[in-house]
């Protein structure tokens, strides 16, 4: 085994946990670009900017958006899509985004 080879494999091993954690929360927010603006600072009343939303109202929402009990047009099939870990991420990201 030639040392590229040695470096590769241990690469992929350390790779491996990191793909078990949930989304980061900047990379998860990419997805929310598209109608919340990047670093979610669009503004506009369609779509709520997220940027500066403090992080419990962030997953109350996302939390109430997937079970239902908040109506939503689109939301929900957005909120379906992350795990109760990756709202917390992304509530850290927008929460750190300043409005400005
Ligand atoms: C296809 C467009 C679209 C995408 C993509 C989208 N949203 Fe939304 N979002 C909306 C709309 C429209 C609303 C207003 C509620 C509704 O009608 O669904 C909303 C509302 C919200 C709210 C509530 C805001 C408030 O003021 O209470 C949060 C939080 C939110 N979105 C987070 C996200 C996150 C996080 C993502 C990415 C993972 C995302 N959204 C992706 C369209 C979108």
């Amino acid at each position: 085994m030639n040392i590229n080879k040695i470096l590769l494999s241990s690469l992929f091993v350390l790779a491996l946990p990191v793909m078990a954690e949930p989304m980061p929360g900047e990379m998860a927010a990419q997805t929310c670009a598209a109608c919340h603006g990047t670093q979610g600072k669009l503004v506009n009343e369609a779509f709520p900017a997220l940027a500066g939303m403090p992080k419990a109202q962030f997953v109350q929402a996302m939390t109430d958006f997937k079970s239902g009990k908040r109506a939503s047009t689109l939301m929900i099939k957005v909120a379906e899509g992350f795990t109760p870990e990756e709202y917390e991420a992304m509530a850290d990201y927008f929460a750190a985004q300043k409005l400005d």
